[in-house]
C-alpha cells in the first residue's frame, strides 16, 4: 500500500469541484485517510513547493496556491503515486488524457486543479508537513 499528498487546488474549490474530484479518486479504487480545508500561508506554499524556487511561474504559483482555501488530503491504495498521476493528468490540460482531472476540470497550466506527490520520497516529505501526525 502506498499513500500519496493531494490537493484539490483554489480554482477547484472556487467552483464547487470537491465533491466530484474525490468521486474520480474513490472510483479509482483510492481511500482518503485524513482531509481538511485550508488557506494556507505564503510561508507554509514556499515549504510546500520548495523545490520550484528560483522558476518563473514561482512567485505566481505562491499567489495561487494562497488566494482561498484549498483541500488537503492522503490517498491511499496499491501504487497510489502511479494511479493518481495518471488519474490526474498531465499538468498541462490540454496535454491531459480524456476522462483525467486536468482534461474534465483544469483552467490551465496554473491553475490546474489538483496537485501531488511525484514520488515516494515527495509523498514522505509532504504528508510530513501537511499531516504531521499520520
Ligand atoms: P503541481 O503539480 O502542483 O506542481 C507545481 C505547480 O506549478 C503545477 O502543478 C502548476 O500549478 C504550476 N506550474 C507548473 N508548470 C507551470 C508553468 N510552466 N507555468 C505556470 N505554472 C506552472
Amino acid at each position: 500500500m502506498e499513500r500519496s499528498l493531494v490537493l484539490i487546488k483554489p480554482d477547484a474549490v472556487e467552483r464547487n469541484l470537491i465533491g466530484s474530484i474525490i468521486q474520480v479518486y474513490e472510483d479509482s479504487g483510492l481511500k482518503v485517510i485524513d482531509i481538511r480545508i485550508e488557506q494556507i500561508t505564503e510561508e507554509f506554499a514556499k515549504l510546500h513547493y520548495k523545490e520550484h524556487e528560483g522558476k518563473s511561474f514561482f512567485e505566481s504559483l505562491i499567489k495561487y496556491i494562497t488566494r482561498s482555501p484549498l483541500v488537503a488530503m492522503v490517498l491511499e491504495g496499491e501504487n497510489a503515486i502511479e494511479v493518481i498521476r495518471h488519474v490526474n493528468g498531465a499538468t498541462d490540460p490540454n496535454k491531459a488524457e480524456e476522462g483525467t482531472i486536468r482534461r474534465l476540470f483544469a483552467l490551465n497550466k496554473s491553475e490546474n486543479s489538483v496537485h501531488a506527490s511525484d514520488s515516494i520520497e515527495s509523498a514522505k516529505r509532504e504528508i510530513n508537513i501537511w499531516f504531521p501526525n499520520l
